[in-house]
């Protein structure tokens, strides 16, 4: 009687064992496999051409250069505190446009001044890659 239940509790002790190893060891495969998951994801490891951006040049599909880093402005376009002026970066490199508010030209677009530290807080959560330059 007493060798029957100690079989019984090694036969669940070695079965709770299993569980638990397999558990670690998918959880250990994932952690292995996430980092080169998380690379394939838009955000900063892809690099487009210039004319891959200005194929990005409208109000629904709006991608811009500031910096050597590209951004996809579409969805911020319509919580832009300053309006359509936004626009004018869609499909372009916008870096001067951005950092000063003025034209390549030199003509201020609003006040002329620089972004804030606010604006380029939430510039940053819009990169989806560099600049391939080639
Ligand atoms: C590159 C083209 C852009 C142009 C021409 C532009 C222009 C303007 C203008 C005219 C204003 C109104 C305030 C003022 O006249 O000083 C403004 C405000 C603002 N813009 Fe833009 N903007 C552009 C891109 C962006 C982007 C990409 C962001 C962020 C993702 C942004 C974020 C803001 C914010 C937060 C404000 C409020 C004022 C400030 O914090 O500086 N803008 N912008």
């Amino acid at each position: 009687m007493r060798n029957k239940s100690t079989i019984i509790f090694s036969v669940i002790v070695l079965l709770l064992l299993g569980v638990i190893g397999g558990g670690v060891w998918v959880t250990l495969n994932n952690r292995q496999t996430q980092p080169f998951l998380d690379k394939q994801t838009p955000d900063q490891a892809k690099a487009y051409t210039l004319s891959e951006v200005a194929q990005h040049a409208s109000r629904d599909d709006c991608w811009a250069i500031i910096s050597d880093d590209v951004y996809d402005l579409t969805e911020f376009i319509n919580r832009h505190p300053g309006g359509d002026e936004i626009l004018r970066a869609c499909g372009t490199d916008a870096t001067t446009l951005f950092n000063s508010r003025q034209t390549q030209g030199g003509q201020s677009v609003g006040s002329g001044t620089p972004h804030s530290q606010a604006a380029m807080e939430q510039l940053a959560k819009l990169k989806i890659g560099t600049v391939n330059k080639r």
